[in-house]
């Protein structure tokens, strides 16, 4: 038995050893270490040894049989190794290789303005807060005071998706989100897309974008909000911008603005562009917003106050370069966007 142990290890190993796959590997495994294998067998017979042979015959079957598994394992370890070496190898891409006519794009210049913008008040001391473009009518109209029989709710100015939902018509309903989360003192804006029930042409389109900010604290005043946009018109446009705060209406601030700055196109001179009154009108909107909405968000309208704008990202983008019809902005004509 000794003799047959030994010859079993001994064709054992070198069949391991020839073995070039992982399942002629596992063949060998039953066929040496299986319920039937040739290992097992000398176990099994050893019934018939006599008491002071079968320890030995026994130990050494066991050391056999550790050895030609430790033996399998080794080879299916070393055989895994070096296939995943060569999937690794044929898998190898240079990704130095230069390709060719691969075109560097840019981002949208609406996008670009609107980072510009969040900079711009980020570095004033704002957050940058998000909403969704599918809106509660509770937070784009109530809650921002817009009565009833407000025109703008009108089903023939917005986009309802049913009774309680619609696409938002400003990003003002943030404002509502925004103060409803984190109470206040609060400084945010906000920027995105905007929905209205409008016919196409060069200044309309019934997708846009707006650009809101609010701010709430104790003793904010109207100059705290003429100071901040105007430093941000200045820093947008250009130091000898001035700037023109005209009253105006809107449901959720009292009392409201709307600002226009100096014509870009003729510095204030007069020119076709401005109508000759050297005034790019309603740039945005502003006030101080309404007690009521303080109040509709759960925050005490006698400690805190706050003034809260809007603007048309758009339009400060057609200003700012120079684009005449909105339409340009959305055809995605790469003859056009490739100029910013
Ligand atoms: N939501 C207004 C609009 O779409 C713009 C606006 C005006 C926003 C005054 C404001 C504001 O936050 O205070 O026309």
């Amino acid at each position: 038995m000794k003799e047959k142990l030994q010859q079993i290890r001994q064709i054992a190993l070198k069949e391991i050893n020839d073995n070039l796959n992982l399942k002629s590997l596992e063949e060998l495994r039953v066929r040496f270490l299986g319920k039937k294998g040739e290992v097992t067998n000398i176990l099994k017979d050893m019934r018939g040894l006599s008491s002071d042979m079968r320890p030995i015959i026994g130990q050494m079957a066991n050391e056999v049989r550790v050895e030609i598994e430790n033996k399998i394992n080794e080879a299916k370890d070393s055989l895994n190794k070096e296939l995943r070496r060569e999937k690794l190898e044929s898998e190898k891409i240079d990704i130095s290789v230069k390709t060719k006519n691969l075109k560097r794009g840019h981002r949208h210049p609406l996008l670009k303005t609107a980072e510009e913008l969040e900079d711009l008040f980020v570095s004033m001391g704002f957050s940058v807060v998000t909403g969704p473009e599918i809106e509660t009518v509770e937070n784009n109209f109530d809650a921002l005071n817009s009565p009833e029989n407000h025109p703008s709710r009108d089903l023939s100015d917005t986009f309802y998706i049913n009774d309680e939902l619609l696409l938002r018509t400003q990003t003002s309903p943030v404002q509502i989100r925004a103060m409803k989360e984190f109470g206040a003192p609060l400084r945010v804006v906000t920027a995105g897309r905007t929905f209205r029930f409008d016919d196409v042409d060069d200044t309309h389109s019934p997708m846009f974008h707006q650009l809101e900010g609010l701010v709430v604290d104790e003793n904010i005043s109207m100059a705290n909000l003429i100071h901040t946009l105007d430093i941000f018109i200045k820093e947008l446009f250009g130091d000898d911008i001035k700037t023109r705060y005209r009253p105006h209406h809107f449901p959720f601030t009292e009392p409201s603005a709307e600002v226009d700055v100096t014509c870009m196109k003729c510095r204030g001179e007069g020119c076709p562009v401005c109508n000759f009154t050297g005034w790019s009108m309603e740039l945005l909107g502003c006030g101080m917003v309404h007690p009521k909405v303080l109040e509709n968000c759960g925050i005490d309208s006698e400690k805190y106050t706050g003034f809260a704008f809007g603007l048309g990202i758009d339009r400060i983008t057609m200003v700012k370069y120079g684009i005449s019809d909105i339409r340009l902005l959305f055809e995605n004509d790469n003859r056009f966007l490739e100029q910013f």
